[in-house]
């Protein structure tokens, strides 16, 4: 198969989407942008259209796919019941970087769901994806645009690079916006459990009054045989085939002594804030931005740089767990193995 590449970075007439809609509904496969990071997408409804994206992407078939949907009455026709704590979120967080678990109706193919009977829903922020799903008029199964395993796409490059030829459209709107995935929660008990952090964080749930609780696995490894809510935790996720080691400290100056330390004794790519570049010894370094928002948006594109590196350790800089430090923390203690040192 040929993909056919549509620049869509500045175009803002969006009927050439009737197009890819209709490879859509003719169960192909579409790579698309979201605000989140760039989906590989196809009719949820569809089961042999759902199996496409496991085989294209090289994903474990018990790992269920997130349905985005543009408007709030695609929704009825997928889930059995929407309560009030649910209704609080999505009136506050959709459309945006939010994906909630709801009990599956069964016209979703268990294929979509990784063989489950919860579906995770998200109504994203993104021009594009949504008038996408307008015009196809279905709700589009979308997993990260990544071979399994991989950081997630987030730049087109990278897509195209893992892509080209397995899908049939491959639209480009720029580099994803937050970059990095979206939240997803499940209500239970009354309660917001956060099953993957993302930019809406705990506080922001906190605020409208909902009590939330944060999963033990967001933030340590899955032991073997555990029992997970989201088949995603038991995955290997993000990290590059060399090694790498996150080493963070409120005390930044203990951070920056403690990583010259570990670099003397190796060669190492070290991964670092702008500000912070000259104060590190090592001669390789990839620079993330300043700000939690700058090191969200680069952190994917980084980690799949370092494998062009010839070094023995990656050290990556590490971030406070607040707001969207969550998120990014998730990501790489993942991409370190676990290999995390905090001071
Ligand atoms: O921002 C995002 O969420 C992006 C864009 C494309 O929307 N999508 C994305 O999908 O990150 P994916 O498949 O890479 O991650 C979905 C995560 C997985 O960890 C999966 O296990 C979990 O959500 N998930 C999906 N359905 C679930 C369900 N029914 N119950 C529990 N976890 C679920
Ligand atoms: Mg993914």
């Amino acid at each position: 198969m040929i993909s056919k590449y549509i620049d869509m970075q500045k175009e803002k007439n969006y009927t050439i989407l009737q197009d890819v809609a209709q490879a859509i509904k003719d169960g192909e496969l579409v790579i698309f942008p979201t605000e989140t990071v760039y989906g590989i997408g196809a009719n949820a409804l569809e089961k042999e259209a759902s199996k496409k994206i496991y085989s294209a992407k090289g994903r474990a078939s018990d790992n269920p796919l997130i349905v985005h949907i543009s408007k709030i009455e695609m929704l009825q026709e997928l889930v059995e019941e929407v309560n009030e704590i649910e209704n609080k979120l999505i009136e506050n967080f959709w459309p945006g970087p939010f994906t909630i678990i709801f009990k599956a109706k069964e016209i979703i193919p268990r294929e979509t769901l990784g063989g489950l009977d919860t579906v995770a829903i998200r109504m994203p922020d993104n021009i594009i994806a949504k008038k996408l799903i307008d015009y196809s008029n279905l709700p589009i199964a979308a997993p990260s645009a990544n071979i399994s395993g991989r950081p997630s796409g987030t730049k087109i490059e990278d897509i195209i690079q893992e892509f080209d030829g397995k899908v049939k459209y491959i639209i480009d709107g720029g580099s994803s916006n937050i970059g990095l995935e979206s939240t997803v929660v499940r209500v239970i008990d009354n309660k917001v459990r956060i099953l993957r952090p993302g930019k809406v964080s705990k506080k922001d749930i906190e605020e409208l009054g909902i009590p939330v609780e944060i999963d033990k696995n967001v933030i340590s490894q899955v032991e073997k045989e555990e029992k997970v809510l989201s088949p995603g935790m038991k995955y290997r996720h993000y990290a590059p085939n060399t090694k790498c080691m996150m080493i963070y400290s409120k005390n930044k100056q203990k951070m920056i002594s403690k990583i010259n330390e570990v670099s003397e004794k190796q060669k190492t790519l070290i991964i670092c804030r702008n500000k912070n570049e000259n104060l590190y010894n090592s001669n390789d370094k990839i620079l993330i931005g300043d700000t939690k928002e700058e090191f969200a948006h680069n952190i994917f594109s980084a980690l799949r740089k370092v494998d062009k590196y010839d070094v023995d350790l990656v050290i990556i800089e590490g971030v406070d767990k607040e707001g969207i430090g969550l998120a990014i923390f998730n990501r790489l203690i993942r991409a370190c193995e676990y290999n995390y040192l905090e001071l």
